[in-house]
């Protein structure tokens, strides 16, 4: 963070090129995201504590490097600040209120993690308690001191909470949520706008989480999709990529394993009057031999940091689908599945999307067109 953003974005765009340049590839120039601070809208941070006078004192922030020891946050500058401002609150209050922190060493504890989200669009704000065990009984009592405290913590105009949600995780993992879920207040969505579309973002659904530059990211998708295309939007989160091209497709299908992501989607295609995108609920690596041999002229794929499962691409290679282009949040998976698919297709450009201000991470789009 003490480099001048220009230079960390050189770095970046050199990565890519790096990775991507010995394929063959050219890679334009690095997009920079408009806001290089406080672009973070969802914060997870797990709960730790210290011992002080035989008394346990929670701590809330990020993992130190390579480790399960937490760093207690005052401040994140790549946070949204009404969400650091909200993570203190509530660290604070379960001090107060001498709520056990999760030991998993011993497995014993209730909080687990704080996660909070902000819709960018509303200033709406959820917030998440991860716990090991279900809602206590005196619950009531301790959502009146949290929302006495989260009110202060939000004084003005940045933010407003809507909703506080418990999610269960009573499992030995690394895995942040639980399957359960309970209310203890208000929702457990919130409401967000992105171009001329809402969409409801609950605790467990993906959305982008840099609001400032996710346009950006969207447009460089659009520009590989021609004219009155039918397009397959795999890995399709709340199918928000889709819907920002329909207008440009004849159809659109979304592909999603997550069956809340599903139902929030189809629920934004109606809502916004996108009436040509349609969602199928499956593991897109399983579904997507079956689906690319039904003329469909474009594949959208946005997977995670992994990239393409090997039946995914294996899909791809064989099907005849004219273009391909791929979202991908991790350069290097993505130089990976690029070279599996060179003998079927060629890379027509790849433009680096700075998503992550301050962080190592990088977006990369690539456009590919089928050659055999
Ligand atoms: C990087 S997000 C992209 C979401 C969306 N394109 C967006 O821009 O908001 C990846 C999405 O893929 C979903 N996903 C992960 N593995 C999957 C799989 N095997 N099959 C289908 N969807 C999957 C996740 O639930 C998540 O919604």
């Amino acid at each position: 963070m003490h480099r001048p953003y220009y230079e960390e974005l050189s770095e970046k765009e050199r990565h890519v090129r790096e990775l991507l340049g010995p394929l063959g590839i050219r890679v334009s120039p690095i997009a920079g995201s408009p806001v290089s601070i406080g672009w973070r809208h969802k914060v997870q941070l797990p709960f730790a504590f210290r011992v002080e006078s035989k008394r346990q004192i929670a701590t809330l922030g990020c993992f130190a490097r390579e480790s399960h020891q937490v760093v207690d946050q005052m401040e994140c500058h790549i946070q949204d600040p009404a969400l650091t401002r909200l993570g203190m609150a509530v660290r604070d209050w379960a001090n107060r209120e001498r709520i056990p922190v999760y030991d998993e060493r011993s497995g014993e504890g209730f909080l687990r993690h704080v996660l909070m989200r902000k819709a960018h669009g509303t200033g709406e704000i959820l917030l998440g308690l991860v716990t090991n065990g279900p809602r206590p009984t005196h619950y009531r009592a301790l959502l009146k001191t949290l929302l006495k405290a989260t009110a202060k913590a939000l004084p003005g105009e940045d933010g407003t909470l809507v909703g506080v949600v418990q999610n269960i995780n009573e499992r030995s993992t690394n895995v942040v949520l639980g399957e359960q879920e309970q209310s203890w207040w208000g929702r457990d969505w919130i409401k967000e706008k992105l171009g001329k579309h809402t969409y409801h973002i609950e605790l467990s659904t993906f959305f982008q989480i840099n609001p400032y530059q996710t346009p950006r990211l969207y447009d460089e998708v659009r520009k590989g999709i021609r004219e009155g295309s039918r397009v397959l939007d795999a890995y399709c989160g709340l199918g928000t990529i889709g819907m920002w091209v329909a207008d440009r497709c004849s159809e659109v299908l979304g592909l999603e394993e997550n069956p809340r992501s599903v139902q929030a989607g189809r629920a934004a295609a109606k809502a916004n009057g996108v009436t040509n995108m349609h969602f199928v609920r499956a593991d897109a690596s399983e579904r997507l031999a079956g689906l690319v041999r039904e003329g469909w002229d474009c594949l959208i794929v946005d997977p995670p940091r992994k990239g393409l499962e090997e039946a995914g691409a294996d899909a791809i290679e064989s099907s005849g689908i004219p273009r391909l282009v791929y979202v991908s949040c991790d350069p290097r998976s993505l130089a990976r599945d690029i070279e599996r698919l060179s003998k079927s297709y060629r890379t027509l450009s790849a433009v680096p999307v700075d998503m992550f201000p301050r962080t190592t991470h990088v977006e990369t789009v690539a456009t590919l067109e089928r050659i055999v």
